[in-house]
């Protein structure tokens, strides 16, 4: 799962579409974590898609992320700021990829 502490034991080391990643990154195998208020560890993520279908304000995109071992996708919290903390995408993805800090 996710490490909900990733903002005290990582670093950022990047910016992407107006959002932190935090590392360590090593691509195309190593990805990091995207986002800060929705966080989502790329290297976990298996492009299941529920956070995508489910979120009611449209957080996530998919980026394409080829030559990752677990997916070639990635759901991306593009739209961080619109997050209501409803929490769903955090119950519904199947491999915990997601952490959102509801304060
Ligand atoms: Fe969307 Fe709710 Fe997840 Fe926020 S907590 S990204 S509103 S599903
Ligand atoms: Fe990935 Fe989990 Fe969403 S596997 S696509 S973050 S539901
Ligand atoms: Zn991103």
């Amino acid at each position: 799962a996710i490490d909900p502490q990733f903002h005290e034991n990582r670093e950022q080391v990047d910016e992407h579409e107006g959002h932190v990643v935090w590392g360590p990154v090593d691509e195309p195998e190593e990805l990091g974590i995207h986002g800060t208020h929705v966080a989502v560890d790329f290297d976990l993520c298996i492009a299941d898609g529920a956070c995508l279908e489910d979120c009611p304000v449209d957080v996530f995109e998919w980026v394409e992320t080829p030559g990752h071992p677990e997916s070639e996708e990635k759901a991306d919290p593009t739209h961080e700021a619109q997050c209501i903390d409803c929490m769903l995408c955090v119950d519904v993805c199947p491999v915990d990829a997601i952490d959102v800090d509801a304060g």
